[in-house]
């Protein structure tokens, strides 16, 4: 009987209702998404506890139509492997660790885990088989353990962003060793150890210096003289001696935050950079006289040079005028406006 009444159809109609029923179960044939992508996708979802901010990751839809929160696909050579993930304010149900299927995205370019809370333990070495990874933000979370040395193995990494964690141990000194790195964000930690001779090495790209609210100890190394840095903030650490390292004249330098620190050089000797916008020195042993040369910077808009051990003239005139005795305050023998006039 069935066969009689299939018979009866053509044959068109019948391959029609197949492939609509077939289309239930199955991907669509035009979906974009690879399916090793996909498979990897869904174990870091099931890793992470099946966050509520996931469920848009539905196996039956294609991963790269841009309704998976935070994954995008290259759709520049139509590869379509997914090359970005970012990821925010995850609600995990419970503390877990980084995805260890997170390695099995092998054409990431971005990844970015940021402000989720739940997200302890270690960062893995095994994150250095990402070897397209540019770009790398681990900010906000609860990690801890130390900053992996494997890390370099990344050749193509621009910018490390490991911010506001737990993390400890020392700095990795291999970073250097990163032909396109542009800077490193470590602020907001508990790293000790001093800053690494190796770090005067970072290549040209290299302009961005964050290692503020840390533990490092010990002296700035001389060999940072050859850095040619746009940003550095040391603030908040237990660094001692010379940071005269960090100025000149020569540099691009904009800001220069070395605050709550026990930094002890001669101010009077460094070379400023005209674009210098920021500089924060309170709370060091920083001596000598402010340079003159602090009233010619035009973009001067944040100055703090209280809590040291300064002396002399208050160089007068310039942006200088905005600061007021408070950026001043407690050094040796500082004198003229904004604080009382010199004796002569
Ligand atoms: C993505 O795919 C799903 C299921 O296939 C579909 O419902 C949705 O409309 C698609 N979105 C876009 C932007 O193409
Ligand atoms: C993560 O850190 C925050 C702030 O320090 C804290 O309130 C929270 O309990 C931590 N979560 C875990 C799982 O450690
Ligand atoms: C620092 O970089 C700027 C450009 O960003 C350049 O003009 C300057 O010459 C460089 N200085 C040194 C000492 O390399
Ligand atoms: C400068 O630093 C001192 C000491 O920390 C502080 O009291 C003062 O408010 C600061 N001034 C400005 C303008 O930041």
């Amino acid at each position: 009987m069935i066969s009689s009444t299939m018979h009866n159809f053509p044959s068109c109609i019948l391959f029609l209702l197949l492939t609509l029923t077939a289309n239930l179960f199955l991907p669509s044939l035009s979906e974009k998404c690879n399916p090793d992508d996909k498979k990897a996708l869904l174990q870091i979802k099931n890793e992470f506890g099946n966050p509520t901010k996931l469920s848009s990751w539905d196996p039956t839809t294609d991963c790269c139509n841009g309704t998976w929160s935070g994954v995008s696909c290259d759709t520049d050579t139509q590869t379509f492997r997914v090359n970005n993930l970012d990821l925010f304010d995850l609600d995990l149900p419970q503390p877990v660790s980084i995805p260890p299927s997170i390695t099995n995205l092998p054409f990431l370019f971005y990844l970015s885990l940021t402000n989720i809370p739940n997200l302890v333990g270690a960062i893995p070495p095994s994150i250095s088989s990402l070897t397209k990874l540019q770009y790398l933000y681990f900010s906000q979370n609860n990690l801890t353990g130390v900053i992996p040395n494997t890390l370099s193995q990344i050749k193509s990494l621009i910018t490390l962003d490991f911010s506001y964690n737990k993390l400890t141990g020392p700095l990795p000194d291999s970073l250097s060793s990163l032909p396109n790195l542009g800077g490193i964000t470590f602020d907001g930690n508990q790293l000790s150890g001093s800053i690494p001779e190796s770090y005067g090495s970072f290549p040209d790209s290299f302009t961005s210096l964050t290692l503020s609210r840390n533990s490092l100890s010990g002296a700035i190394p001389a060999s940072l003289a050859k850095l040619n840095l746009s940003f550095v903030d040391l603030s908040r650490n237990s660094l001692v001696g010379d940071a005269s390292v960090l100025f000149g004249s020569n540099k691009n330098t904009q800001k220069i935050l070395l605050a709550r620190n026990s930094l002890a050089f001669d101010i009077g000797k460094v070379g400023l950079s005209a674009n210098l916008n920021s500089l924060d020195l309170r709370n060091n042993k920083i001596y000598g006289t402010l340079p003159e040369g602090l009233t010619g910077l035009k973009f001067l808009h944040n100055f703090n040079v209280s809590y040291n051990s300064l002396c002399g003239q208050i160089p007068q005139g310039g942006n200088l005028r905005r600061f007021d005795a408070y950026c001043y305050a407690h050094n040796k023998c500082l004198c003229g406006s904004p604080l009382p006039a010199c004796k002569t």
